[in-house]
């Protein structure tokens, strides 16, 4: 792995160098998000995000996941790509305990139905060194669904937005009250389009794969109804591995 921005160094380890200071925006945590996109914007291959980005991904994967106190993604995402425990690796797991963190990020799941498989592995591999899963819904949610989860994960409800779906205010509101300082959110496309909306994004740590895929993909940020609304960004360092670009965005709070 190198780094092409903002200066270019060669043999860059991407845990020390995803590892910088987040200071906490007032009553929410920090968030990050974490994303892979084909050149034309695909957040999917097939219906997976693992076609892209290669080997050099799955190391920003784990530098990011490894600053993270809770990791936040979709019911969608957590079924689709079948999530287990969310652990991090050896190295971070050991710098974590020594600055004061939990070893392993809270996986965070967001869901309006709960329907999710008590038999997933992110339920049935939880150990003693990760936490249960913490998922989060919106008033309403069935009371067969929350019974099937209550005895394998935490379940709290939060408001909900105009859509009906956990309003995303409200859910960085109930981690601010857990203390959550780094939330990283590993998508999916519409968890991640309803912050991006609200403007509740603070970093975005985007894959680019050199490849076009065409066809229908969903893309990294959609939001059904609600027009594109452009705001100010800028490049911290951009990486590069194999060919795939590793770009780490910041949100300029100082400009619309
Ligand atoms: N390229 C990447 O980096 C990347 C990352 C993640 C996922 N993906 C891909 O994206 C695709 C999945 O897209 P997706 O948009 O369906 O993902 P998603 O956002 O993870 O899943 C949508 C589902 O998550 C829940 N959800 C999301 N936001 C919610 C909210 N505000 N309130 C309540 N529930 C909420 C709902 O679950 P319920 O249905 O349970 O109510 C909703 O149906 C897959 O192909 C996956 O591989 C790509």
């Amino acid at each position: 792995m190198r780094q092409l921005l903002p200066h270019p160094t060669d043999d860059v380890d991407p845990l020390p160098t995803y590892a910088v200071d987040r200071p906490r925006p007032a009553g929410r945590p920090w968030v990050a998000s974490l994303f892979a996109s084909s050149a034309d914007g695909a957040a999917a291959v097939g219906g997976r995000s693992g076609p892209l980005g290669g080997a050099g991904d799955l190391q920003v994967f784990r530098a990011v996941r490894a600053v993270a106190d809770v990791v936040v993604a979709g019911a969608g995402t957590v079924r689709t790509e079948r999530y287990g425990p969310v652990r991090a690796v050896e190295a971070a797991a050991d710098a974590r305990a020594a600055r004061g963190q939990a070893r392993h990020p809270r996986l965070v799941v967001v869901t309006r139905s709960l329907a999710l498989d008590p038999d997933q592995r992110l339920f049935t591999e939880a150990d003693g060194t990760t936490e249960a899963p913490l998922v989060v819904h919106p008033p309403g949610a069935p009371l067969a669904a929350r019974r099937r989860l209550q005895g394998v994960a935490e379940l709290v409800e939060v408001g909900a937005g105009p859509d009906g779906g956990v309003a995303p205010a409200a859910l960085l509101g109930e981690l601010d009250r857990r203390g959550v300082d780094v939330a990283v959110c590993e998508g999916g496309p519409t968890l991640n389009g309803g912050l991006v909306a609200d403007d509740l994004v603070d970093e975005v740590c985007l894959t680019l794969d050199p490849m076009v895929v065409g066809g229908d993909a969903p893309r990294i940020a959609p939001m059904d109804g609600v027009p594109a609304a452009p705001r100010a960004w800028h490049g911290a360092f951009l990486l590069e591995h194999d060919g795939v670009l590793f770009w780490r965005l910041l949100r300029d709070r100082s400009r619309p």
